[in-house]
């Protein structure tokens, strides 16, 4: 099978596609029929080999961990009844990932894939669908009433925690760039401030119940969000960590997404009700995944990119 792997650390040009045997179900497993795996800025950092003592991968790598796709065989264990069946799943970080014409996916993680969409743009769903979940959800608990400002509203997470949020009645400020403003206020953002032009502590003139930071900041700017948070209220963040003020009464959280396929299940009837959408910004063919590392890491992509191994897959929207 065709699939797209690094041997070395390094630049995006490491990753080149190759041809490999095709892995076969090990006991608990389900083999899935690639079609559609993600980029994530994760992928990159891991690619470039900073994150050697996080994510320890073996080499040769295949990167790519979400995947959506078809069953077509399982492993010992797993019922034969998942074959056929249309699949999304948040794969181990370290493990042998999706950038590839197939992929072995732990039975455990796999959740029924939204049948309302391409199940190319499926994948788009898995890890950052789950991180907006466990966010604001699970962590924030966010409820009618509530004022709730995500900073980075733009990307995989943002778009997805903005949608959460309105959707349980919280009034939602978010930051994004012009590119992205019109997506992020058709979510449910009441108010979007341009970071470019605008530093968003200024910007948020009432205090806010929930404050999701999915951007990396300098810690007087983690400061300054974590001051915009009410008593009671909770700083999440996907990247900086923040810092409890002394004294006040606000939760500060650092948020590690895990794998959940009963969440992942929910999400995909939340797309399939109509009440969730997949911001997939563009997709491209697997072969061009070191191309969408490069722009990537050049802060050149919005929303969610998909990859696709099959040959048809490869328009750019
Ligand atoms: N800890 C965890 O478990 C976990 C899980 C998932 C993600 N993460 C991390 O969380 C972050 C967000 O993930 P993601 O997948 O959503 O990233 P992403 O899709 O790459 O986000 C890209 C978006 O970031 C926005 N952005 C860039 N600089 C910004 C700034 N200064 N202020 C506001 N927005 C800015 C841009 O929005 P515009 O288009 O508006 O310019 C861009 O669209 C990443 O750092 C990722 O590594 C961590």
């Amino acid at each position: 099978m065709r699939a797209v792997q690094y041997t070395r650390y390094g630049r995006p040009e490491v990753l080149e596609t190759v041809e490999v045997p095709r892995p076969a179900p090990g006991p608990g497993e389900a083999l899935v029929r690639v079609a559609g795996t993600t980029f994530n800025p994760v992928d990159a950092t891991v690619r470039a080999g900073y994150l050697t003592e996080v994510f320890p991968v073996d080499l040769p790598h295949v990167p790519g961990i979400d995947v959506s796709g078809t069953v077509v065989a399982v492993g010992e264990g797993v019922p034969v009844d998942l074959i056929g069946r249309g699949v999304v799943a948040f794969l181990p970080m370290t493990g042998p990932g999706a950038s590839a014409e197939y992929a072995t996916v732990p039975a455990e993680l796999i959740a029924p894939a939204p049948t309302t969409i391409p199940l190319t743009d499926a994948a788009a769903l898995a890890s950052s669908g789950l991180t907006a979940w466990q966010a604001i959800v699970e962590e924030a608990g966010v409820h009618a009433g509530q004022r709730v400002l995500v900073n980075g509203a733009g990307g995989g997470v943002g778009s997805f925690s903005v949608q959460l949020a309105a959707a349980a009645g919280a009034t939602v400020v978010a930051t994004a760039s012009a590119r992205s403003r019109d997506a992020v206020a058709a979510h449910g953002a009441s108010q979007v401030i341009d970071y470019t032009t605008t530093p968003v502590a200024r910007a948020v003139t009432e205090p806010v119940d929930v404050v999701l930071n999915l951007v990396r900041t300098s810690p007087e700017e983690t400061a300054a969000l974590v001051s915009l948070v009410k008593p009671g209220g909770v700083f999440i963040s996907t990247t900086t960590p923040g810092v409890e003020p002394a004294g006040a009464d606000v939760r500060t959280v650092s948020l590690f997404v895990r794998s959940d396929a009963a969440q992942l299940a929910r999400l995909a009837q939340l797309v399939d009700a109509g009440d969730l959408r997949v911001d997939v910004s563009a997709r491209y063919p697997l072969e061009e995944l070191a191309t969408v590392h490069g722009l990537g890491e050049a802060g050149e992509l919005r929303g969610k990119v998909v990859l696709s191994p099959t040959r048809a897959g490869g328009d750019q929207s």
